[in-house]
């Protein structure tokens, strides 16, 4: 017999347009789980609404979200893609893990202090409650990985809590959730303008975005920090000079790289020809992705067909477990 495949559990959310820095950072490695593990990857829209109640713009971003992630190699036959509000019992678990949550916990998350921080305006309960939704995301399809970065790593303790303290108190439904490990394929993306990583709230001429025209990206790649070059050869690189090279990394040939890297350790690197190559790489890399969600976002049925697709599945995998939930918790009378 087949050996059931081990579950593996994400969220993305839709705040527009994704980098490169999650690409390298997130995406490529949900590509690489598809095959090995059960996918659930989910756009959570219902998290927005707890900083973003104006739902004008929701439609629009779940769609490119989708485009973007099926763009970069997500394959929905494959993995379910979902939207987070299509799976119903998400409510359902989500009130009774809230009793279990405690509000000097909750108070205490540091994603909640820093949102408190920035919009003391709309401190609402959605917000406070924010670590116990996703808590109920991964453990509604009994996950066992969340292939996450190091800012969800404390929502992700409180969801091994919450699994532990119905475990204890209702018997064992719940597996409790562990970080996906990708070892030594953290990379690190940086940024262009010399220091810290790629990032949406960053200054945006220092991303690359997987939307970016081929124009932007040669603009924003020739404005990268350099200086007038090494003096004395095999000198240490200064950070930005680091970067580059970094980046190239990522989307250039080794002998390419290696033929820079030669060049700045005899001190005859020509920093424009360096960048003008960079940019060329990255182009030949970023374009396809982009043609492709351009071309998946007008097509409405598709996209519809997608997150129905993804809809089913994820309801299967709800279903079984809320049934199990549901006789645990004494909650059936007849
Ligand atoms: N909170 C996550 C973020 O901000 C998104 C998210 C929602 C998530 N539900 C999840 C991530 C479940 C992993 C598992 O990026």
């Amino acid at each position: 017999m087949e050996k059931k495949k081990e579950i593996v559990m994400s969220g993305i959310r839709p705040t527009g347009f994704l980098h490169l820095g999650n690409y390298f950072g997130a995406i490529r490695n949900y590509i690489k789980m598809q095959d090995a593990y059960e996918c659930y990857f989910m756009v959570a829209d219902l998290h927005s609404l707890t900083t973003h109640p104006d739902t004008k713009e929701l439609k629009q971003n779940v769609e490119r979200v989708l485009a973007e992630n099926i763009a970069c190699g997500l394959d929905p036959e494959k993995a379910a893609l979902y939207c987070q509000s299509h799976l119903p019992e998400t409510s359902e678990l989500y009130l009774y893990l809230n009793m279990l949550a405690y509000k000097g916990e909750l108070e205490k998350t540091t994603t909640f202090k820093d949102k408190v921080r920035q919009h003391p305006e709309n401190v609402n309960a959605g917000l406070l409650t924010y670590p116990v939704l996703m808590a109920t995301d991964i453990l509604i399809h009994r996950a066992s990985y969340v292939p996450v970065g190091k800012d969800q790593e404390q929502h992700l303790e409180m969801a091994r809590n919450f699994a532990q303290r119905f475990n204890h108190r209702y018997g064992n439904i719940f597996p409790e959730p562990a970080a996906f490990n990708f070892g030594e394929n953290l990379v690190k993306v940086p940024s262009l303008d010399g220091s810290g990583k790629m990032s949406k709230s960053e200054n945006g001429m220092s991303t690359l975005f997987l939307a970016d025209e081929d124009d932007m990206i040669r603009k924003k790649v020739m404005k990268a920090k350099t200086d007038s070059g090494p003096t004395e050869p095999n000198s240490p690189k200064p950070e930005y000079i680091e970067n580059i090279f970094g980046l190239m990394q990522l989307v250039s040939t080794p002998d390419v790289i290696a033929k820079f890297d030669e060049d700045y350790n005899n001190c005859n690197i020509r920093y424009g020809d360096f960048k003008k190559q960079l940019a060329e790489d990255m182009v030949k890399f970023i374009s396809p992705i982009r043609e492709k969600i351009n071309n998946i976002l007008p097509d409405k049925k598709y996209l519809k067909n997608v997150m129905e697709m993804g809809a089913e599945k994820g309801i299967k995998s709800t279903n079984a477990t809320m049934k199990l939930v549901r006789e645990a918790m004494g909650l059936k009378y007849y």
